[in-house]
C-alpha cells in the first residue's frame, strides 16, 4: 500500500470530471486499499479519486469513530434524496476552511464494490452529507463552491497565503 498525494484547491485538476470505472480489477483494488490508508492517514473520513488526481469514479468512505466501517463506492450514483440538513463541512483539499452547506437528509445509493457487483444502501446524517461530498469530487465541484463568491475569495487568499508561507 501507498500513500498518495491529495491535490489541493485551488488547483484545476480537482475540476475534471472523473470517468466511470468499466471493470473492477486488481489494479482498481489496489488504488481503493491507497486510497482508504491515504484517507485514514490525513485523517479524513473520506476521499474521492479526482482528490489523488486519478479521474475514476471511485470514492471511500469511513464515517466511523474507530474506523471500523469503511465503504469503497465504484460509480456511485444517488438514485433518491430527500429532505434538507445543514452540516459543517471540510475537505482534505481545502485543508483548514469548515464552512456550512445545505444538502439532502437522506440519500439512496447505488454503486459496484470492489468485486465489481452492484448493491444498494440508505444514508442519512453525516453518511448522507460525506457521500453527497465525495460524488461532487467526481463531477469536479469542491465543497466551497456552494458559498457565496465573496467568501470564496477570502478563502482563495487565505489558502494562498498559506501556501506561500509554507513553500
Ligand atoms: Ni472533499
Amino acid at each position: 500500500m501507498a500513500l498518495l498525494p491529495i491535490l489541493r484547491y485551488p488547483d484545476p485538476r480537482l475540476h475534471t470530471v472523473a470517468a466511470p470505472v468499466a471493470g473492477v480489477d486488481e489494479d482498481i483494488r489496489r488504488l481503493i486499499a491507497d486510497m482508504a490508508e491515504t484517507m485514514y492517514e490525513a485523517p479524513g473520513i473520506g476521499l474521492a479519486a479526482t482528490q489523488v488526481d486519478v479521474h475514476k469514479r471511485i470514492v471511500v468512505i469511513d464515517v466511523s469513530e474507530d474506523r471500523s466501517d469503511l465503504r469503497a463506492l465504484i460509480n456511485p450514483e444517488i438514485i433518491e434524496r430527500d429532505g434538507e440538513q445543514v452540516h459543517e463541512e471540510g475537505c482534505l483539499s481545502v485543508p483548514g476552511i469548515y464552512e456550512k452547506v445545505t444538502r439532502a437528509e437522506r440519500v439512496k445509493v447505488r454503486a459496484l464494490n470492489d468485486k465489481g457487483e452492484p448493491f444498494e444502501f440508505e444514508a442519512d446524517g453525516l453518511l448522507a452529507v460525506c457521500v453527497q461530498h465525495e460524488i461532487d469530487h467526481l463531477d469536479g465541484k469542491v465543497f466551497v463552491e456552494y458559498l457565496s463568491q465573496l467568501k470564496l475569495g477570502r478563502i482563495k487568499s487565505k489558502l494562498a497565503k498559506k501556501a506561500r508561507i509554507t513553500a
